[in-house]
This record gives C-alpha cells, structure tokens and sequence, in this order.
C-alpha cells in the first residue's frame, strides 16, 4: 500500500515547500495530493481498508488506506482540519491529537494502528483541564499566529489531566515536544499555570 504523505520524497517536497512558502501552501499541496490519490484508487476500482475507531466521543468507520497517517485521515476524510501539519517527522507538535488521553503525533501515525481507540482532536476536547485551558489561553493572548497552537492546546490539557500542579520544569518537560516559530514559549508555560489554578479552585 501507498500513501503519497508516507513516500519519503514526497515529505522531502513538503518540508521543502513548507520553509520556502509556508504552512498553507504546504497543506494544500497535499490536500490535492490526496485527493489525486484517491481519485487514482477509485479508477482502479479498489477500495481502501476499513478502519474503526472513535473519534471525538463518536464511532467512525474510515474507508482509508491503512498507511495513511492519521492527521490525513482526520483533515482530508473526516473534514476536521484544526489539527496541523507542520514538519510531518514527529518534530514539531502541530499535529498533536490525543489517543487514548496521551498526545500523539498524528503525522507518523498510521491511521490501522488507531482501530478500536479513542482519538480526540482540538475540535472534540471537552475535558475538565480543557475547559479552563481555553479560557487561560485567551485571557494571556498566548497565541501569535496560531499555527501551532492546537497542538500546544492538546498537549498542556493531556498534561493538566494528569497533573493539576505542574511544576516549570514538569511543563517544559511535556510541552517540549511542541515548537512555536512565534516563541509564545513563556505565555504557554504561564496558561498553564493559570488554568491549574482554576482547576483547583
Ligand atoms: S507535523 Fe510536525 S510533529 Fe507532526
Ligand atoms: S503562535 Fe505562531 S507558531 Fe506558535
């Protein structure tokens, strides 16, 4: 099987048009990818494997070439684009989701290894932690351009849901996973204090 974000070329070319042209140009470059892919497939008169699993609270079935990473299979087939692609090798956190409550790299992450778990992108966080990280996050204008910001979001809630008194240097640890071109490092540190707060109160 073969998926065009999978060919190592192909990532190359990205990454490439992603330094040089940005982020958007990035994204659309492999949104008509895959749907030229899809297309080919549909020629052929193959079908995709299925995969099954819940996404945001709800049970999907996804016709969807088992290779495909995930954050494809979430943006391209089930229409929720909040989760970004940013380097597409585990490097930056744009493309956190969360799987099972634990934050995962949705672009090294083939959509056959979710079957049967729970994955929650940023349109579906509902979490206790998350309702107070929203609220912090815009009373400390934490984000800049907001490219990353997603995936910084899902992974300071995944870390509030397990520790409501984080230290600095427990938030560092797991927030350094996600990069921001903006350097909002220290409003993201200071969010999630804030939203510990709250979640004590
Ligand atoms: S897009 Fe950069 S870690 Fe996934
Ligand atoms: S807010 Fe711009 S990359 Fe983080």
């Amino acid at each position: 099987m073969f998926f065009p974000a999978a060919d190592a070329a192909i990532r190359l070319k990205l990454i490439e048009l992603y330094r040089k042209a940005g982020a958007a140009l990035a994204e659309n470059y492999l949104h008509l990818l895959t749907l030229k892919f899809v297309e080919s497939r549909g020629q052929l008169g193959r079908s995709f494997m299925s995969t099954s699993f819940v996404l945001n609270g709800k049970s999907i079935t996804l016709d969807a070439d088992p290779n495909m990473p995930l954050l494809w299979a979430v943006r391209e087939i089930a229409g929720l684009p909040g989760t970004k692609f940013g380097c597409g090798m585990a490097l930056c956190g744009a493309c956190t989701v969360q799987l099972d409550g634990q934050p995962i790299r949705s672009c090294v992450m083939p959509v056959s290894a979710v079957a049967g778990r729970n994955v929650t992108t940023i349109e579906g966080l509902q979490t206790q932690a998350a309702h107070e990280v929203q609220p912090a996050w815009i009373a400390l204008q934490v984000p800049q351009c907001g490219y990353c910001q997603s995936g910084q979001v899902m992974s300071a809630t995944a870390l509030l849901e397990k520790n409501t008194t984080p230290t600095d240097a427990d938030i560092d640890s797991a927030m350094s996973g996600n990069i921001c071109r903006c350097a909002t490092y220290s409003r993201i540190r200071a969010a999630i204090h804030s939203a510990a707060q709250s979640l004590k109160a």
